[in-house]
């Protein structure tokens, strides 16, 4: 019988008494494994062997499973010094256990949320106890930890899944490959196989000579598996904001550009934001320190604006009757929102005419000194806007909106009036979760006040907005968790897979 070469190697290597696995055979007949394994399923189809297979799991220890392996959980050493301090006999302070214990940053946080789930203790008010009866030496975690590092299997399912929920091990699935001779397999070895003169390569020689046309061609294994290749793409946030400009140049915008450090006249003064305004005070902003302050405002914008905070603008204003200082106004920060750049544009800085009917936008990053969770970065990008035309009301706030989320497939939007200095009315926006069914603020709007509007030399109506990128992204994908698309948490995974479609 005649067969490829790598199936007469394959056939020659294996045994009918043992199944022997890929891995020795490919070692045996130098071939690679996947070569073995192709040939290995040929030759199961023709009869000639079985072929089995078997998963396993291997368990892996983490660097920081490793690290407790060697020094013990931290949860065991707060036991461990609190029984030092005599936290058996009566409450300790919490601050002295972790002082004695040598635990330091997140593995306080580790020590403290494992205590008492594992029954070395309470924790109340910042007292801690330790239960006299507690036994580290049985603590099967610490068991587990231990026969790993020595190499040794763990075979306790519950205590493996609390070590991985806790990544300090992680399981892995392997499938193993035998092979072993059929009976079939056996008499063909012993009547004698030869390797056929199979071709797997036709050659531009072959063609000039003629001999492609005698050939036996090797046929294509399409099914054999292949390497996974994760090349590089564009991440799906910036994927999203393209295609926000897209949809936005579609509707008749145009793209403002401006920095991102700013001083605070563009970023709150000329939004008729006052100087003693809580959150300029203790603002949740970033600062430069070096330099501290633009050099130069244009001298009338500045008067104007000063005047509008002080005595108001029209019959009717009233002002904020408040402190306005220029030195204050001039102070550099990284903007807390992109209408820093509205303003520019809006009040001529930005070297373009503006007139009505005018429509600009940007998607572009801002920056708040915010608490990070779920919902909440440093960084984000909003999606700046504003129309400026002759009569404009809230329908056609609205209707932008619909028209623009439409485009994302967002149907289901939910307006809430709030209040914004610089606005009347304002409302935000707010969006269903696809997930979770939760609404999600996804921005904030409103139509321009003349106090901002007549110092910066605008006539007309402006209606604005800012809406938050990341928010729509959520909506789009599902995702539940902004850290999953940023930074060092992010979800591989999800950031391999996800594609805003255009
Ligand atoms: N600047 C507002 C924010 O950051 C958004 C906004 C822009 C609201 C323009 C109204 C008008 O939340």
């Amino acid at each position: 019988m005649k067969l490829p070469a790598q199936q007469v190697a394959v056939l020659e290597a294996a045994s009918a008494d043992d199944p022997r696995r890929i891995e020795d055979l490919a070692a045996d007949t130098e071939y690679p494994p996947e070569t073995v394994a192709g040939a290995a399923f040929e030759l199961e189809d023709a009869g000639l062997v079985a072929v089995t297979e078997e998963t396993t799991d291997e368990v892996e220890l983490t660097d920081e499973g490793r690290e407790y392996a060697a020094e013990g959980l931290p949860e065991v050493r707060l036991y461990e010094a609190a029984l030092e301090q005599g936290a058996d006999e009566d409450a300790v302070q919490m601050g002295r256990v972790i002082g004695a214990s040598g635990l330091e940053g997140p593995q306080v946080d580790i020590a403290l949320s494992n205590y008492a789930r594992k029954g070395y203790g309470s924790i109340d008010s910042g007292e801690l106890t330790a239960d006299p009866d507690a036994d580290p030496d049985s603590d099967p975690e610490a068991a587990a930890l231990t026969s790993l590092a020595d190499g040794e299997s763990v075979a306790d399912s519950d205590v493996l899944g609390q070590l991985e929920r806790r990544d300090l091990a992680v399981v892995r699935e392997r499938t193993a490959r035998s092979v072993q001779l059929t009976e079939a397999g056996v008499t063909e070895l012993m009547a004698g196989v030869e390797a056929s003169e199979q071709v797997g390569e036709l050659t531009p020689e072959m063609l000039a000579s003629g001999e492609w046309r005698d050939a036996d061609f090797a046929e294509y294994n399409v099914e054999a598996d292949a390497a996974e290749y994760q090349g590089g793409k564009v991440h799906v946030l910036r994927q999203a904001a393209e295609r926000v400009k897209e949809v936005l140049v579609g509707m008749g915008f145009q793209e403002m550009e401006g920095p991102h450090v700013d001083a605070d006249f563009y970023i709150n003064d000329c939004l008729f934001m006052p100087q003693d305004h809580p959150a300029r005070n203790h603002w949740d902003r970033f600062a430069l320190s070096n330099p501290e302050k633009i050099g130069d405002l244009p001298a009338d914008l500045v008067e104007r604006v000063e005047r509008a905070h002080r005595e108001g603008v029209g019959d009717d204003g009233d002002g904020y009757h408040s402190p306005w200082d220029e030195d204050f106004a001039r102070a550099l920060a990284l903007r807390g929102h992109t209408t820093s750049l509205t303003a520019r544009y809006l009040s001529g800085m930005a070297d373009e005419e503006v007139e009505a009917p005018a429509r600009y936008f940007s998607v572009e990053k801002a920056y708040r000194n915010d608490t990070l969770d779920a919902t909440h970065l440093l960084e984000f990008f909003q999606i700046e806007g504003w129309v400026l035309a002759d009569d404009l009301s809230v329908r056609d706030l609205m209707g932008t909106f619909r028209e623009f989320y439409g485009e994302f497939g967002i149907h289901d939007l939910q307006f809430k009036p709030t209040y914004n200095p610089y606005t009347e009315p304002s409302f935000e926006l707010f969006g269903r979760h696809p997930e979770t069914g939760e609404l999600i603020e996804i921005g904030n709007s409103g139509i321009f006040r003349p106090e901002m509007l007549e110092p910066l030399d605008v006539e007309g109506d402006v209606m604005a907005w800012g809406l938050a990128l990341e928010r729509l992204l959520m909506l789009m994908t599902g995702f539940e968790d902004i850290r999953d698309v940023h930074g060092t948490l992010c979800d591989l995974d999800f950031l391999r897979d996800a594609e805003v479609v255009y």
